[in-house]
């Protein structure tokens, strides 16, 4: 045995918890010797017959004599008499531990019976348990993967504390640390609350006058909300009574809440019935994602299939997966994409400022999207769905917003990030803006800036990245803006501050760039000004509620527009692509290199044209990329790149500095990954020159870039070696199901 981390460790109470410690520590080498104390012969006997302990005592103090650790495993209400017991034979230098699923009152026996020694006595409580109970259930796995809390106190020896951390880390368990009073108080609501409940609804059943008959009739949901009412009684009115003070806090909670309830269903009132329920099938999803360390986007989706697993940190795949694309094969069929992710954006944004309830349908399923549907969830608005696309917003009006209880988290979304600064600066209430690592690297003063001038009082972190905090009860004033870069983010943001403004304001672009601010605008009946790059309004109109259609998005589109177009014999079909001019650049580049792409079917879907796009392999050519397409493709580059390294000679592209501010700094990204695969290139400050050619496989970074990652896998179309691609969790933030699709469509892509 190298190096345990224990010479003996006692193991006092034998049970389930106990005997799996034991176990654990056996399996995984933590201990020379395991003894065990326990009151009962037998239950030593059976340790010692399973091989879980090597010996046993009913004398507690005799059990930990020569121990360095002793883990306590008794009832709660047991522990201070237990540690009188052992205090005896402890030895000087011996840490405690202990199992209780109560803390406050565990440390204060053990302050009491342990003296001097409380200092080396280290509160834990791992959360893990089964059905069966009893030493011969000892399960060595029992810990892997779950949580255990350590709840220090001030007396308590860090360096007892990070020897039990270590113990169970080697054990497979994930390690959290808190206040004894916070454990209680958080233990009380998840777990000891959600007890009681099932306990009392089971009881109150019960008594009914036919309660067989009640029975009976219980289906499904009676069955899931009571089965934690199967619980041992015993050792549940010991928690209940250890952990009182709490459990009583969280209970009178309990009780306003499901007064509140009462009271929405005494009064018919559908709103507040909508809003409880629909904060708490989100609440609820992300829980499970948290849970599962995975995406907000496979915790709904799993809570909606209505399967109720628990998903485990073991599942790396769902964490951030790796793409492993063999190369070689072509793209065939009929390929629906997902919506569009700036229209879905600006449909919940709209929708809960019109005054009515707006129907959506197409709504992108994606972590971006989701989060600006959840901060408007935040300020009070009631949103139903998504549920296949369609969403519901029961709009609040102009000024119905109300102050979120925290931070609005936008996750990797500028979109959400800058174009909400434009339509909060104007609210009567304090805000702050957050979002994830990528986000919080990107320069949010190119909004701030123009609504100061308005009038608006915002703060940017250092050098002007998030946290985005904004006051309210500014008044704002219309005031005309001439955009110093091409960017729709920008703009909109402007015009949506406009929105709260006295008076006219107006932007004038230096390049036409996406308008479904303004489109979508007009269709919620609020008058947009267009004349040629200047788009204005007036402030405190009023946004009329409706129907929108959001179609699918071209930027998903290209990933198989190029695909398609550099794998011999492909043809695919897009159905219902959105193709605003303002968004059609790809389209036009691909052209311009000799890509075979036709429009079928064009037509107008609530005020933007749509089509299905026809493409099939053709040979490419490099091209130089005309400036003033680019803005009209800024998100599509990564794909065209791909474009370029499988074209026959150079394609440049020059003009696009804007691209090094995007979710990643996609040229010097996209640059690394080619050198990955070995095609030549030459790096510009404001874009990049692509010889195209043969090229390999390879490793590739994605830097957590979704259309970084995407537009790698379909390299691997051409590629003479396999491609393998990390950091590809983002891909859901625009595009859910992009792996399923894409190898349904005959790309070679594993997930791992
Ligand atoms: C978007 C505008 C663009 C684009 C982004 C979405 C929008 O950003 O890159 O993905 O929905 O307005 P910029 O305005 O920064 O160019």
């Amino acid at each position: 045995m190298s190096d345990p981390i224990f010479n003996r460790i006692a193991v006092i109470g034998l049970g389930l918890i106990g005997g799996s410690f034991a176990a654990a520590a056996r399996e995984n080498g933590l201990a020379r010797s395991i003894v065990a104390g326990s009151r009962s012969e037998r239950t030593l006997e059976q340790g010692i017959a399973l091989g879980v302990v090597d010996e046993g005592s009913q004398d507690l103090a005799e059990a930990v004599d020569g121990a360095d650790l002793v883990f306590v495993s008794t009832p709660v209400s047991a522990m201070g008499k237990v540690l009188a017991a052992l205090k005896p034979g402890l030895s000087g230098t011996a840490i405690v531990t202990d199992g209780g699923s109560v803390k406050g009152n565990v440390v204060t026996a053990a302050r009491e019976a342990l003296g001097e020694h409380f200092s080396r006595f280290v509160p834990g409580h791992p959360i893990a348990g089964k059905e069966k109970s009893g030493v011969t259930a000892a399960d060595a796995q029992l810990y892997r993967d779950h949580r255990v809390i350590l709840t220090p106190t001030d007396a308590t020896d860090p360096a007892a504390t990070a020897k039990v951390r270590a113990i169970w880390t080697a054990m497979g368990a994930e390690v959290l640390q808190m206040s004894p009073d916070y454990h209680d108080q958080v233990l009380a609501e998840t777990s000891h609350l959600p007890h009681l409940l099932a306990f009392s609804l089971v009881d109150t059943l019960a008594r009914q006058g036919d309660s067989t008959e009640i029975f009976r009739y219980a289906a499904g949901g009676f069955r899931d909300f009571t089965r934690i009412a199967s619980s041992d009684p015993v050792m549940w009115h010991d928690i209940f009574r250890e952990n009182k003070a709490a459990l009583l806090q969280a209970l009178d909670q309990f009780s306003d809440g499901i007064g509140r309830f009462r009271q929405a269903v005494e009064n018919e009132d559908s709103d507040a019935l909508m809003g409880i329920m629909t904060r708490a099938n989100t609440a609820r999803a992300h829980f499970l994602a948290m849970n599962g360390r995975t995406s907000y986007t496979r915790a709904h989706h799993v809570q909606c299939a209505g399967d109720d697993v628990t998903m485990t940190d073991s599942n790396d795949a769902a964490q951030n997966p790796t793409f492993v694309v063999t190369p070689g094969g072509q793209l065939q069929g009929r390929l629906r994409v997902p919506g569009d992710k700036s229209m879905s954006h600006r449909s919940i944004m709209l929708g809960s400022l019109a005054k009515g309830v707006t129907q959506v349908e197409g709504f992108l399923e994606g972590e971006d999207a989701l989060a600006t549907l959840q901060a408007f969830r935040d300020m009070g608005v009631v949103i139903e769905g998504p549920h296949n696309g369609q969403v519901t917003i029961h709009g609040v009006g102009l000024h119905g917003l109300k102050a979120p209880g925290k931070a609005l988290y936008m996750g990797n979304s500028g979109t959400s990030m800058r174009l909400l600064t434009g339509l909060l600066a104007g609210q009567a209430f304090d805000v702050e803006l957050t979002g994830d690592a990528s986000l919080s690297k990107r320069p949010m003063e190119r909004v701030a800036k123009p609504l100061r001038e308005m009038g608006a009082q915002i703060t940017t972190g250092e050098q002007g990245r998030p946290p985005v905090r904004i006051r309210g009860g500014q008044p704002l004033k219309g005031f005309h803006y001439d955009l110093p870069m091409a960017s729709a983010q920008v703009k909109s943001a402007v015009l949506l501050g406009g929105l709260y403004a006295e008076g006219e304001t107006s932007v004038t672009e230096p390049a036409p760039t996406r308008d479904h601010t303004e489109r979508m605008l007009g269709g919620f009946g609020y008058e947009v000004r267009r004349d040629g790059a200047t788009s204005a309004l007036t402030g405190g109109g009023t946004l009329s509620a409706g129907k929108l259609e959001v179609p699918a998005d071209i930027s998903s589109a290209a990933f198989f527009l190029v695909g398609a177009s550099i794998a011999a014999d492909s043809e695919v079909t897009l159905p219902h692509v959105g193709i605003n001019p303002t968004r059609t650049g790809v389209i036009d580049i691909l052209k311009l290199m000799g890509a075979d792409i036709r429009l079928e079917n064009q037509r107008d879907a609530g005020g933007e044209p749509v089509a299905d796009l026809v493409v099939k392999a053709a040979p490419l050519k490099g091209i130089e990329i005309p400036e003033a397409l680019v803005p009209l493709a800024i998100d599509e580059f990564p794909a065209i790149f791909i474009a370029a390294a499988c074209a026959e000679g150079e394609t440049i592209l020059r003009g696009a500095e804007e691209l090094r501010v995007k979710e990643s700094d996609r040229i010097q990204v996209m640059a690394d990954g080619l050198a990955a695969l070995g095609v030549s290139h030459e790096v510009f400050e404001d874009g990049i020159r692509i010889t195209g050619g043969k090229f390999g496989g390879g490793e590739v970074q994605s830097h957590g870039d979704h259309r970084i990652a995407m537009s790698f896998a379909m390299a691997a179309l051409r590629a003479t070696g396999p491609i393998t691609i990390h950091d590809c969790a983002n891909v859901a933030t625009s595009f859910p199901g992009f792996a399923q699709l894409a190898t349904h469509a005959g790309l070679k892509l594993e997930v791992k």
